[in-house]
C-alpha cells in the first residue's frame, strides 16, 4: 500500500482509459446476458440435502484415525511477556499428549499478510505464533494442549500456571489519533483525495451540515467456529479447513512449513458461514505444528471466546462527514475523514471512506482516513468492510442536510446522483440506483413517511420511516483457473478450488455452465473445496462468482477450439473458427448461420475420443480499472421507538438493489435478506466492549455480544432492477455484502424520523432514546 502502487495503478488507468473498450474484457457485453436459461431460475441449492440431512462434513467432524484433540490457552495481559510458565501438571493431567509452547514450538515465520499486490497471501497477522515469551495483544495463544479428548485437553490448559511481566500497553483510541499515521493508498485506491477547496466551499455554503459519527468494534460470529481437522501422513500434510482461500492456504502452509506445494491439500468443501473471518489465523499454524510434533492427527476448534481471542473483527470508526449544498440542495463540498484502527502487524484497513467516493457529484471533496496504531488483535475484513459503516455516516448525513433543507431524502439523492465516477471520471458500467429508489419507494409506501420528525403515534410508540443508499465495488479477482470435462456421453465436470459457504457456489456455477455450454443443468457437476484442483479464486469482497463465470467462460472458449480442431473438415463446422461459433443446443453452431450445428456426441465419437479436457485461466480483471463497476441499494426500514423504555422494533426493511443480472433469484434474495440482518445487529446491538484500561475484550461471547434473534427480525421484503452490467460476466455484480451497506442508516434515519432524536454513534441502543 504504498506511493509506489498508487502510481502503477493510476498509470495503469491511464494506460486503459485510451484502449477502447472492446479489446478489454467486459468490452463486449457477454452474450448470455441475451441467452438465459438456466441462468435467472430459482434452483435450489444443490448442497441443501446434504446440509439438511447432517451428511455434510464440516472441518471439526472429520475423525482421521488416531485423531487427538487440542485446547488453546490465551494470555491475559496486553504488552509484556510470560515471567514464568511451568506446565507439569498439564502435562502430568490424564490424556495429555503434548504441551506446546513457545519453548518447544517449532521456528516458524509467519504467512505474507493479505494484500492487492500478493493476491495469493492469506496472512491476517504478522505477530510471531508462540515464537518467543513476548504478548502483543490481549487473548494471544500462549500455549496450546493435545489431549486424547477435547475435555482432557480443556482440562489441562486450565492447569498451566502462567505469570506475566506486563508493560504499558496503548490501547485507548483517543490517545492514539495524535500519532495517527496516513497510509498512501487504502486497498487499491489513493488514500488522501482532496478535488477543490472542500473546507472554503463548505464554509461559504449556504447549508451545510458537520457531524461526528462514530461505529463500535464487532467481532465475527459464523454459526460455524473456526476449526480444522490435520493430519501428516508419509510427508503430505492435509489440512479440513473452514476457509475462504483454500488454493492460497494450501501455498501459505507449504511455505511455512518448508513442503513442496503437492504435500499439502486443503480440504474445504463446506464453511458454515465466512463473512471475512475465515482466513488464516494463529490455529491452523499450531494445529498443523501439534501434528507433527505429536506425529499424530489433530482437531483444534476455537472455542467462541477463542474467536473473539484472536480473530479479528470490525475495527471502530470515528468519522467526520461535512456536507455543503447550494439553495438547490446540490453538493458544493463532502468531506469524510476520521479514523479506524490498524496495527502495524495487521492487514486490513476498515476502508470506510472509500463509500463516500462514488456515491455523490459535488463541487468538492476532501477524502482521508487515518490508522490508530493500538495493541488489539489484528481486525479483518468484516462482511462489506468499510462500506458497511462508511455508509452509515455518509448517509445519515445526507438524511440531516435533507432535514435542514426541508427536502425529501430521496429527492436530495436524486438532485446529486452522478453521471460519471465524481472522483475519477471514469463511466460507471451500469448504475440506476434512482430506479432502484423509485421502485422501492412504491412497494414501501414511503409517501406515506410524515417528513416531520415525532408526527406519527401509536400510544407509546412513535412511529418512523428512514431510508440510505448501499454500496458495494465490483471486484473480480485475478487468476481463477478451472478445469472443464466434456464426456462423449454428454456429461461435463468442472472443477476448481472454489469455497461453498453456504451461498450456493456449485448451485449457480452449474447454472452458468449449462446456458454457456448449451446444456441441461442435469448434465453438469461442479467440484470444488480442494487444493488439489485448479486454483480457484478466494471468496471474498463478493467476487467468487464473477471471478469464477470468467473463468467458465475462458474454459468453454478454449473447449469450442479442441472440439473445431476435433470435427475436422467431415463436420458441417468445417472451416468455422473458434470466434465464429457458439455452444449451443448440446454442440457447437456457427453464429453466423446456426443451422450449421454438430452435437458434442457426435464431435466426439468420429474423432473416436471419450472425451475433451481443457484448463483455462480467467481474462485479467481490467474492466475493474476502466470502468466505475459498484453494486448499489435502497434500503427503507419503518420502526417504533417506545417513549417509556426507548426499545426500537423494526416493522419493516425493504431492500431495492441493483446488482446486474440476479443470476438465481431464490440464492440472490437469500444472501441479500441475510445482510440486512447482519446490518440490524450493526444498527442496533452488536458492539465489542474493548476495555480501554485492561486491553481485553469483555463480551466474547453469544450471551454477551447481541446479535439478531428471530424475534428481532421483522418482514424483510427484496427486490431488484436486475439489470444487467454490460461490462461484467452474465451481467453480474457482487451480492454478498451489499446487503449489510445502508442498513444502520436507514435504521437510524427512521429513528430520527420518528423520535427527532438523531444518534450518530453505534449502535442505537435504548438508553441513547431516553
Ligand atoms: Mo468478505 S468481508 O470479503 O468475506
Amino acid at each position: 500500500m504504498s506511493k509506489v502502487q498508487n502510481a502503477v495503478i493510476a498509470s495503469v488507468k491511464t494506460a486503459l482509459s485510451w484502449v477502447p473498450a472492446q479489446w478489454l474484457p467486459g468490452g463486449t457485453p457477454d452474450p448470455l446476458i441475451e441467452r438465459r436459461v438456466a441462468i435467472g431460475r430459482q434452483d435450489s441449492r444443490l448442497d441443501g440435502p446434504v446440509k439438511a440431512s447432517g451428511q455434510a462434513r464440516f472441518a471439526a467432524e472429520v475423525e482421521p484415525e488416531g485423531l487427538c484433540f487440542a485446547a488453546l490457552l490465551h494470555g491475559t495481559i496486553t504488552r509484556g511477556r510470560i515471567s514464568r510458565l511451568d506446565t507439569a501438571k498439564a502435562e502430568a493431567a490424564p490424556g495429555v499428549i503434548l504441551v506446546l509452547t513457545h519453548r518447544n514450538m517449532p521456528r516458524l515465520g509467519t504467512p505474507p499478510l493479505i494484500s492487492t499486490t500478493d493476491l495469493s497471501a492469506v496472512g491476517n497477522s504478522s505477530v510471531p505464533i508462540m515464537q518467543d515469551a513476548e504478548l502483543r495483544y490481549n487473548g494471544q495463544v500462549v500455549a496450546a494442549v493435545l489431549a486424547e479428548t477435547q475435555e482432557q485437553a480443556d482440562h489441562a490448559a486450565s492447569l498451566i500456571e502462567i505469570a506475566y511481566e506486563a508493560d504499558k500497553a496503548k490501547t485507548r483510541f483517543e490517545d492514539a489519533k495524535p500519532e495517527a499515521n496516513t497510509p498512501a493508498s487504502i486497498l487499491i485506491e489513493k488514500n488522501h483525495v482532496s478535488v477543490g477547496d472542500a473546507e472554503g466551499e463548505l464554509a461559504r455554503s449556504p447549508h451545510r451540515v458537520d457531524n461526528v459519527y462514530r461505529t463500535p468494534g464487532q467481532n465475527h460470529n459464523p454459526i460455524e467456529l473456526h476449526a480444522c481437522t490435520v493430519a501428516w501422513k508419509d510427508g503430505t500434510l492435509i489440512v479440513h479447513d473452514a476457509t475462504q482461500m483454500i488454493a492460497s492456504s494450501a501455498k501459505a502452509l507449504a511455505k511455512l512449513f518448508g513442503l513442496k506445494k503437492e504435500q499439502v491439500r486443503v480440504h474445504s468443501p463446506y464453511v458454515g458461514g465466512g463473512f471475512g473471518a475465515k482466513g488464516m489465523w494463529d490455529h491452523q499454524i499450531i494445529a498443523v505444528a501439534a501434528a507433527k510434533l505429536a506425529g499424530r492427527p489433530v482437531r483444534l476448534m476455537l472455542s467462541r471466546e477463542g474467536v473473539y481471542r484472536i480473530v479479528g473483527g470490525r475495527s471502530p470508526t470515528e468519522q467526520r462527514v461535512a456536507i455543503g449544498a447550494d439553495a438547490e440542495g446540490r453538493f458544493t463540498a463532502l468531506i469524510h475523514t476520521g479514523y479506524s484502527i490498524m496495527p502495524p502487524y495487521g492487514a486490513c484497513p476498515e476502508q470506510f471512506s472509500l463509500s463516500s467516493r462514488a456515491a455523490y457529484r459535488a463541487g468538492s471533496f476532501e477524502i482521508v482516513q487515518r490508522h490508530l496504531n493500538l495493541d488489539i488483535v489484528p481486525n479483518t475484513f468484516m462482511r462489506a468492510p468499510g462500506e458497511a459503516v462508511g455508509t452509515f455516516a455518509i448517509e445519515c448525513a445526507v438524511d440531516e442536510l435533507a432535514h435542514e433543507m426541508d427536502i425529501d431524502p430521496i429527492e436530495l439523492r436524486r438532485r446529486n446522483d452522478p453521471e460519471r465516477h465524481p472522483i475519477h471520471g471514469t463511466a460507471f458500467s451500469q448504475r440506476a440506483l434512482m430506479q432502484a429508489y423509485a421502485e422501492g419507494a412504491r412497494r414501501f409506501g414511503w409517501e406515506r413517511r410524515k417528513a416531520r420528525p415525532g408526527a406519527s403515534r401509536q400510544s407509546e410508540w412513535q412511529i418512523g420511516m428512514g431510508c440510505a443508499s448501499g454500496s458495494f465495488p465490483y471486484v473480480r479477482i485475478p487468476g481463477a483457473t478451472i478445469s472443464l470435462r466434456l464426456r462423449r456421453d454428454g456429461l461435463v465436470t468442472i472443477a476448481c478450488s472454489a469455497q461453498e459457504m453456504g451461498m450456493g457456489t456449485a448451485t449457480v456455477q452449474i447454472q452458468h455452465a449449462a446456458d454457456r455450454l448449451g446444456l441441461r443443468t442435469e448434465a453438469i457437476s461442479f467440484e470444488l473445496g480442494d487444493s488439489a484442483l485448479p486454483a480457484g479464486p478466494i471468496a471474498g469482497g463478493s467476487s467468487q462468482t464473477v471471478s469464477i463465470a470468467a473463468a467458465i467462460t475462458a474454459a468453454a472458449d478454449k473447449l469450442a477450439g479442441e472440439l473445431l480442431r476435433l470435427a475436422g473438415n467431415d463436420s458441417p463446422l468445417a472451416g468455422l473458427r473458434a470466434k465464429e461459433v457458439q455452444l449451443i443446443d448440446g454442440g457447437i453452431a456457427g453464429i453466423e448461420d446456426p443451422s450449421r450445428h454438430e452435437g458434442y456426441a457426435s464431435i466426439l465419437a468420429r474423432a473416436a475420443r471419450d472425451e475433451v479436457a481443457v484448463t483455462a485461466t480467467a481474462s485479467a480483471p481490467l474492466e475493474m480499472l476502466k470502468f466505475a463497476m459498484h453494486s448499489s441499494s435502497a434500503i427503507f426500514c419503518e420502526l417504533r421507538v417506545s417513549d417509556v423504555t426507548g426499545e426500537i422494533r423494526i416493522d419493516r426493511l425493504l431492500g431495492s438493489f441493483d446488482c446486474g443480472t440476479i443470476l438465481n433469484p431464490k440464492t440472490a434474495a437469500s444472501q441479500f435478506r441475510g445482510g440486512m440482518i447482519m446490518g440490524l445487529g450493526l444498527a442496533l446491538t452488536e458492539e465489542t466492549l474493548f476495555d480501554e484500561r485492561s486491553g481485553r475484550i469483555m463480551n466474547p461471547t453469544l450471551s454477551d455480544y447481541h446479535i439478531p434473534a428471530h424475534l428481532d427480525v421483522p418482514d424483510i421484503e427484496v427486490i431488484w432492477t436486475g439489470i444487467p452490467d454490460p461490462r461484467s460476466p452474465l451481467g453480474a455484480r457482487g451480492i454478498g455484502e451489499i446487503g449489510i451497506t445502508g442498513v444502520a442508516a436507514a435504521v437510524a434515519n427512521a429513528v430520527f424520523n420518528a423520535t427527532g432524536k438523531r444518534v450518530r454513534d453505534l449502535p442505537i441502543t435504548l438508553d441513547k432514546l431516553l
